[in-house]
């Protein structure tokens, strides 16, 4: 296609005129012999030489405007698409030598990223009133409203916001005495800041494999990497799907072992009619932007026992004492989330059912578009009572090569996202998982999530099936 576009700076007014007539983009990419871009002419470009008096027969090398924007093979579609605007419809796409090797345009290939916030409720008002109030640090309403809505959201007593989903992580561990010395269950598909956490608080984390239909950590895999030195298990709800927190809970309870929920990933979700995050000694969500609600930067630590709550709020301020202030009883953190994170995360909290909602309807737009696509397989519900909501949907790609479709895809202007690499394919981690974890290897290999978010319209569902196509 692009050869349509291409004229030689020897041709001629009129042969170039042919040219954009056939093409139909009002536009001619000019080379010379080399075959290097050297400029570029408009239809509105002949138009004006003829007007001035240049004869239909002469050479247009001698007319071509030689500032012209352009991208280069190795550019990101994002960035591509940043440098077009109401001006510039069309843009070559060239390699190293300045050859042309493709275009880009506007209309057919709108950028569909993966993920984007959608903040078209209160978020922009109390936003703006926390501002005005001029309570913009980590005191004011809005905190206590985030703190006290999200916990009785998901059915616990107490909530901690924090400045992330990793620190939250971080606090829970070093609230509940975890350190050197003690061993952290986790599972091996995980975004890196689960295992993370556990690295910065000293201890040792112990990487075990996943479920095959679930994704999440198989309770199996833990009972076999419990050892004497195991204090903690943490439960990823990857992907929007809650835990066998039944399996877990009863481990636990065995062993004595502590349970940190991340739920970075399921605000929502439920396991036998309770919601994730009630089921832990302490829970932790993450209000990144691309999370099911957000806050922009933002996190929470949830927990149902009142000792732990102060220590949680203790820790997050430094190890300050709550009834002296500037006496310090240990060494804290400044992990405070500020008002102005939390008026937008109330905003969003309102909005969770909608939100939620949304979600699932977009989930099932996919399962329509790729239904007699045998290469896409969705997952299935876990066998286990419990209610899925959707992060971001995923995908396993059965039969193709993963990688080469979201090349593919993003040609097109869509992204999707691969899974986590497994912890234990990294070198960093690998020396933490005590066994082999081949069903995450084979999941992760296969994975793919799809764009999901709010906005996401007709027009966008139709860009994708037309890629499919
Ligand atoms: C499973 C999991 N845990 C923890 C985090 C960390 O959250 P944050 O990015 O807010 O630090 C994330 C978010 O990316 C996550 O997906």
């Amino acid at each position: 296609m692009v050869n349509k576009l291409l004229c030689k700076e020897q041709d001629s007014l009129l042969r170039t005129l042919q040219i954009i007539n056939e093409n139909a983009r009002g536009v001619v990419f000019v080379t010379n012999e080399d075959k290097k871009m050297i400029g570029l002419v408009t239809d509105g470009d002949i138009r004006r030489l003829l007007l001035d008096g240049v004869q239909l027969d002469e050479q247009i090398g001698a007319h071509v405007n030689r500032k012209f924007a352009f991208a280069r093979n190795t550019d990101n579609v994002q960035d591509i698409a940043r440098k077009l605007d109401d001006r510039v419809k069309i843009i070559p796409i060239l390699d190293q030598s300045d050859q042309v090797i493709d275009f880009y345009e506007i209309g057919n290939k709108s950028y569909v990223p993966v993920a984007a916030p959608s903040l078209k409720g209160n978020e922009f008002k109390y936003l703006t009133d926390a501002l005005l109030s001029t309570w913009i640090s980590s005191k004011g309403k809005y905190i206590n409203r985030l703190e006290n809505e999200f916990s009785e959201y998901c059915g616990t007593q107490y909530g901690i916001a924090v400045s992330n989903g990793t620190v939250a992580i971080h606090l829970a561990l070093v609230a509940l005495n975890v350190g050197p010395g003690d061993e952290v269950i986790i599972p091996d598909l995980t975004f890196a800041a689960t295992i993370n956490a556990v690295l910065h608080c000293g201890a040792t984390p112990v990487i075990v494999d996943i479920d095959e239909d679930t994704w999440c950590i198989d309770p199996a895999k833990i009972q076999k990497a419990l050892t004497s030195k195991t204090k903690a298990i943490i439960p990823v709800h990857v992907y929007g799907t809650p835990c066998d927190m039944g399996a877990i809970m009863s481990i636990a309870q065995d062993k004595g072992l502590y349970v940190i929920e991340d739920c970075a990933e399921a605000h929502g979700a439920e396991f036998e009619g309770k919601k994730v995050g009630s089921f832990g000694d302490i829970s932790t969500f993450s209000f990144f932007a691309n999370k099911i609600i957000t806050c922009g930067e933002g996190g929470i630590c949830l927990t149902n026992n009142s000792e732990l709550d102060k220590r949680l709020r203790k820790l997050r301020d430094h190890g300050m004492n709550t009834s002296k202030r500037y006496w310090h009883d240990e060494v804290g953190y400044n992990y405070r989330m500020t008002n102005l994170q939390a008026s937008i995360g109330v905003a969003q909290l309102e909005r969770i059912d909608e939100i939620l909602e949304r979600r699932n309807e977009i989930k099932g737009q996919y399962q329509t578009i790729y239904q007699n696509c045998k290469e896409v397989v969705f997952q299935n519900k876990p066998k286990y009572d419990s209610k899925t909501v959707v992060w971001l949907v995923c995908a396993l790609i059965e039969g193709k090569d993963r990688d080469e479709m979201i090349e593919h895809y993003k040609s097109e202007g869509v992204e999707l996202r691969p899974f986590f690499y497994p912890l234990s394919a990294m070198e960093i981690y690998a020396k933490y998982a005590p066994e082999p974890c081949p069903v995450t290897e084979k999941i992760s290999q296969k994975g793919i999530n799809f764009p999901t978010y709010n906005e996401l319209e007709k027009k966008h569902f139709n860009a994708i099936e037309k890629v499919l196509k």
